[in-house]
């Protein structure tokens, strides 16, 4: 079935979302702008960043990007959050889909250039945003955080190296509960997605390969690895005012794939 992705359910809101030039982000980024969302969007990588822009700008969508920004940089963050606030006077949603990881099993996983970057790629730049986000948010009468945590949060995938990447995962999951809870007062929701398998630049180097994908179609209820939009109809919901009542939830977006 193919769904209309043209609607009107974020008409009126501001959004901010990080990492455009991969794939959940710009799927975001995306339906945001479809359903009626002006976005602001940002990414490190300036090239994948424009290609979103353009594609959304032929589209007569109202987008725009700031880029290249890193966001483990506080103070890049401040900016990027300060500008993008300037031109839309504040924003309602912040969904932080840029991230940056490395996967090695324990006795491969370098400390310096492998843990660290990875801690900072995947946990500080959640935090660096939601902070600098927050008093916007609460200057708005509140707002919508849409954070990705993972399966890996709570399980372990037989054979994946994933072990920097189940700390920092947890660490996004437990840091939205907390956001959750302190943004109550302020009408802001914080919420998570946990997706399962997403074609992703990501995740190129596994869905490419033709035996593999088939391994990993299987390990999903429906049969199929996901799409961005898959993921990104979730946070459509989680950002629009159905979701009013809506915080500190983990949503497993993921064809099945942590039920079985
Ligand atoms: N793809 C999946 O299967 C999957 C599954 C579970 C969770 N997730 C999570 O969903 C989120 C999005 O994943 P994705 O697959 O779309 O990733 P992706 O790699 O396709 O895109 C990430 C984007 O973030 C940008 N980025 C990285 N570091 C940055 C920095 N310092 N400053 C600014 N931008 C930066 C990259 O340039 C890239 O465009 C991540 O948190 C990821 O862990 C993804």
């Amino acid at each position: 079935m193919q769904l209309s992705q043209n609607g009107q359910r974020l008409a009126g809101k501001v959004a901010l979302v990080t990492g455009i030039g991969g794939g959940i982000g710009k799927g975001c980024a995306l339906l945001f702008a479809r359903q009626g969302a002006t976005v602001v969007g940002t990414d490190i990588n300036a090239a994948a960043a424009q290609i979103t822009v353009d594609l959304a700008l032929d589209e007569g969508l109202a987008f725009e990007s700031i880029h290249p920004v890193d966001l483990t940089k506080e103070a890049a963050v401040k900016e990027l959050v300060a500008q993008a606030a300037a031109v839309h006077g504040g924003f309602d949603i912040l969904v932080n889909a840029a991230a940056y990881c490395d996967f090695a099993p324990i006795e491969a996983l370098d400390y310096e250039t492998q843990w660290k970057p990875s801690i900072v790629g995947e946990l500080d730049i959640v935090f660096l945003a939601c902070q600098a986000a927050w008093p916007q948010l609460i200057a708005r009468g509140g707002g919508s955080i849409i954070n990705f945590a993972s399966a890996n949060a709570r399980q372990v995938l037989r054979g994946s190296p994933a072990l920097v990447h189940c700390a920092t995962k947890g660490g996004v999951l437990s840091m939205t509960l907390q956001l959750a809870m302190e943004g109550g007062p302020h009408g802001i929701r914080a919420n998570t997605i946990s997706p399962g398998l997403v074609a992703t630049e990501a995740t190129r180097h596994l869905v490419n390969d033709p035996a593999r994908l088939t391994e990993l179609n299987d390990k999903h209820m429906l049969g199929r690895i996901g799409q961005p939009e898959d993921i990104a109809w979730a946070a459509v919901f989680l950002a629009s005012d159905e979701a009013g009542w809506v915080t500190g939830a983990d949503f497993p977006i993921d064809g099945g794939a942590s039920k079985w």
